[in-house]
């Protein structure tokens, strides 16, 4: 039984640690973790839902400012709450593992507004896609 067990448990534990060493070496550490994309989601969306708000962010590096941080707001300052809010997604369309980071700053799920605060990584730019969808 015992000789089983042990090549079993060392070709896992191998695996275990190619799936480890590889993620890390392809893509590199940020403010939030080591993916490919930096992409964040909340709350559930549900049949019903469509889409309140969308807006692509794009900024280059700034020289002057290694980390750029930018609050986008849902609904901007100039329209009224369109809906409440039953999900969100941001989406890095970065595929380097340098995308920005996002937060949800103030309001979100089950509320009619939301701001999401995203980090670029430092001198690195910013491209990302957010989607809020509710009824
Ligand atoms: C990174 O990927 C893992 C596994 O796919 C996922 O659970 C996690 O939410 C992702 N994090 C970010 C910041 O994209
Ligand atoms: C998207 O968000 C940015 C950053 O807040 C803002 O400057 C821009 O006006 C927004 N675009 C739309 C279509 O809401
Ligand atoms: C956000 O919505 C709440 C009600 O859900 C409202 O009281 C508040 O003034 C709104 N804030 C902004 C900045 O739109």
């Amino acid at each position: 039984m015992r000789h089983l067990f042990i090549p079993f448990f060392g070709a896992v534990t191998i695996a275990i640690i190619l799936h480890f060493t590889t993620a890390s070496a392809y893509y590199p550490q940020s403010y939030c973790g080591y993916n490919r994309s930096h992409n964040f989601f909340y709350g559930k969306k549900s049949l019903y839902d469509r889409l309140l708000y969308t807006n692509r962010t794009v900024r280059g590096a700034s020289p002057y400012n290694p980390v750029t941080r930018l609050d986008v707001q849902f609904p901007p300052k100039w329209q009224p709450p369109r809906g409440i809010i039953y999900y969100i997604e941001v989406l890095d369309n970065y595929r380097d593992g340098l995308g920005a980071c996002a937060t949800l700053s103030y309001g979100g799920i089950g509320r009619r507004n939301a701001t999401v605060t995203l980090m670029s990584n430092p001198n690195h730019p910013i491209d990302s896609t957010i989607n809020v969808y509710g009824k």
